[in-house]
């Protein structure tokens, strides 16, 4: 499953955020990557302690908050504290890895990376290279959005950012750990969910749309882990 979620952040957000990044203290990005992962890893990020860290990552879990898609499609359980990374000049790339499968915060929690997720500071226009590619059972998907947008993609899969060549990507990205830990089992709840909704929408609630909410909820108490 490769979701993307438009306009996850607002104008004011964007507008906000860029003022925060205007003046950020960028590091290193290698530093607490593992250790397949600091090979190919060549990138900028900022401190999780700084404002604009604090600030930028705030305001991307309010608006997960208000993502009815978001909800639907990770059933959530914890969500890593957002980071911020940038690929300019010559720190421009993160080549082909998988992501580590337990991450560890500041406080100690543990959270397994089920589901990653970038969301883009910078729009397409201000520089040239730059995608998210996601390899899937031989199959690649690109993904380039507008500032703003957010995409979603299984943690399990071989992806990588390809080279920026000119100005500079600068994106938020997490991980969520979902309270159904199987992405095929998410990915059929989700499409139930979806179809419920557009029939509850058609048609309008009925004895038998009564009996399919009661056996996607059914399906998700079998499934979830709270
Ligand atoms: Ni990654």
């Amino acid at each position: 499953m490769v979701l993307i979620l438009p306009q996850l952040l607002n104008e004011a957000d964007l507008a906000h955020a860029h003022t925060l990044l205007a003046t950020a203290p960028w590091a290193d990005g290698r530093t607490g990557a593992g250790s397949q992962a600091v090979q190919a890893k060549n990138n900028e990020q900022l401190p999780r302690d700084c404002d604009a860290s604090r600030e930028i990552g705030a305001m991307v879990l309010r608006a997960l908050d208000r993502s009815p898609q978001f909800l639907a499609a990770c059933l959530p359980r914890k969500v890593f504290p957002p980071r911020i990374n940038r690929y300019s000049g010559g720190a421009n790339y993160y080549g082909k890895h998988v992501d580590g499968a337990i991450r560890f915060t500041e406080g100690g929690m543990r959270v397994r990376t089920d589901v990653s997720c970038t969301v883009f500071l910078s729009d397409p226009t201000e520089y040239d290279g730059g995608e998210l590619a996601v390899y899937e059972a031989g199959t690649t998907r690109h993904v380039k959005l507008p500032s703003g947008h957010a995409v979603l993609y299984p943690a399990s899969h071989v992806h990588e950012v390809t080279p920026v060549t000119r100005g500079a990507r600068i994106a938020a990205f997490f991980w969520v750990e979902s309270m159904v830990r199987a992405d095929a089992q998410r990915q059929l709840l989700h499409e139930f969910d979806l179809a419920l909704t557009q029939l509850r929408e058609s048609a309008g609630d009925s004895d038998t749309t009564v009996a399919l909410v009661g056996t996607y909820h059914n399906l998700l108490r079998m499934w979830a882990e709270t």
